[in-house]
């Protein structure tokens, strides 16, 4: 088979750069390892920044966000014996954000390539990229135990953080900055009306988080010591732990009931630079990490998607190849950018095993500043919502 650009990874990223090409006419293949009702089942991300929704919007992918997404204007900080502070996006930006979960926005991708006959491959086995130096590259992949290869100007690997697409990048031309942090979250679906608000809560034995999915659908979190597996946090268990750290006039608003679903997440930065390798891009978390603390990790992937688009509509339709070459670096500016304003919510919101009281007075201290500054409330609000694209 042969195709303008092979896409690895049909998730958020891989899905919307197939359909943001097809819009430009240019032929693309996604290939998919897992099913589509694996992927769609996946439980991830819930808020999205000004950036993301409009891109949805441009590209006629709004519908149902735009009936069931919950325009919001900013996230609440409750904290162990201080004042409430809000990071109020509306305020300071004029921007909003939106609850809208990725499942839906999955869902809502597959449905489009679905409608425009888009070319997706799921349960596409043992995808391995051949000859990412050259202008020929070429993908190979099994499928029902047939092997296939499919010839391409460009690949975009938008694997995922385990996907072959980076590690297909030889190690002496790539630079990896890594940071694991000590605790993950522990977290839970439950069918219950949520809270109204996005809330992190600070509590002197961990963060806990309150998000949502649609009026009958709750997501919460808590901080969790990285080896607890979901078999350690019974129901009873997560409930009282997060019930305990919200304040009590919160937590008595708070629904509980029997959990649906229940996962942990390990807290991680990572990038690996350059972004582009040869024909090879790399796009969202197949490139970059982010712990969850700013709900940053989506909205990633699609800054990532929107420069890599401009880049190869510029390729194709006009034989531009500048906005290639500056891909890479682009894309990382901004990527760096939420990997620094992850890192500093992550700081301040969670305890840190073994952590001194010196450590603990700075983080006091971080967060009395947001409360009595408004320049500090200002460039929060900044950060949180989402840097502007570049021209
Ligand atoms: P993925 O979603 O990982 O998709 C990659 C795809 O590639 C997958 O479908 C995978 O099956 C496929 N793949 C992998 N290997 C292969 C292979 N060998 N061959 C073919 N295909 C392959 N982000 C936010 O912006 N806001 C939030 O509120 C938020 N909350 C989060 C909460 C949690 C608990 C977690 C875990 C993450 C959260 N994130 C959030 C992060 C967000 O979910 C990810 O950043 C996002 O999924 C990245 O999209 P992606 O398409 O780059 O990668
Ligand atoms: C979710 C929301 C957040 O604000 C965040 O930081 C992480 C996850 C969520 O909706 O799942």
């Amino acid at each position: 088979m042969k195709t303008q650009v092979c896409i690895i990874g049909g998730g958020p990223a891989g899905l919307m750069l197939s359909h943001i090409l097809d819009a430009n006419g240019i032929d693309n293949v996604v290939l998919e390892r897992q099913s589509k009702d694996y992927v769609l089942s996946r439980i991830r991300a819930g808020v999205l920044e000004a950036n993301t929704v409009q891109m949805l919007r441009d590209y006629g992918l709004s519908e149902r966000m735009d009936q069931i997404g919950k325009p919001k204007d900013g996230t609440r900080i409750l904290w162990e014996n201080r004042p409430e502070f809000f990071i109020d996006v509306k305020k300071w930006t004029g921007k909003q954000m939106m609850a809208y979960g990725q499942t839906y926005i999955t869902e809502d991708l597959y449905a489009a390539r679905d409608r425009d006959g888009g070319a997706v491959i799921c349960e596409a086995r043992n995808v391995a990229l051949h000859e990412i130096e050259s202008d020929s590259p070429h993908v190979t992949y099994e499928k029902d135990g047939v092997r296939h290869r499919v010839e391409c100007r460009f690949i975009a690997g938008c694997d995922g953080f385990h996907g072959p697409s980076r590690k297909a990048i030889p190690e002496r031309s790539r630079s990896e900055y890594l940071r694991e942090y000590p605790f993950g979250w522990m977290g839970v679906m439950v069918e219950q009306p949520p809270l109204d608000d996005f809330i992190y809560a600070y509590h002197s034995e961990g963060m806990a988080m309150a998000a949502q999915r649609n009026p009958m659908l709750s997501r919460y979190y808590v901080q969790a010591p990285i080896t607890d597996t979901p078999e350690d946090w019974s129901d009873e268990r997560f409930w009282d732990t997060l019930l305990h750290r919200f304040p009590a006039d919160v937590a008595a608003k708070i629904r509980t009931g029997p959990t649906i679903e229940k996962s942990m997440a390990p807290l991680r930065s990572f990038v690996s630079e350059p972004m582009r390798h040869g024909s090879l891009f790399l796009a969202g978390d197949a490139a970059h990490i982010v712990p969850p603390t700013g709900a940053k990790g989506l909205n990633l992937a699609f800054s990532d998607v929107h420069y890599l688009q401009r880049a190869l509509v510029a390729f194709f339709k006009d034989g531009q190849g500048a906005l290639i070459e500056r891909y890479s670096d682009t894309a990382l500016r901004r990527v760096w950018s939420a990997e620094n304003i992850s890192w500093r919510l992550t700081k301040l919101l969670h305890v840190f095993p073994g952590e001194d009281a010196f450590a603990q007075k700075i983080r006091e201290n971080d967060y009395d500043l947001l409360l009595m500054s408004e320049a500090a409330q200002h460039a929060l609000a900044y950060e949180y919502i989402g840097l502007p694209f570049e021209a």
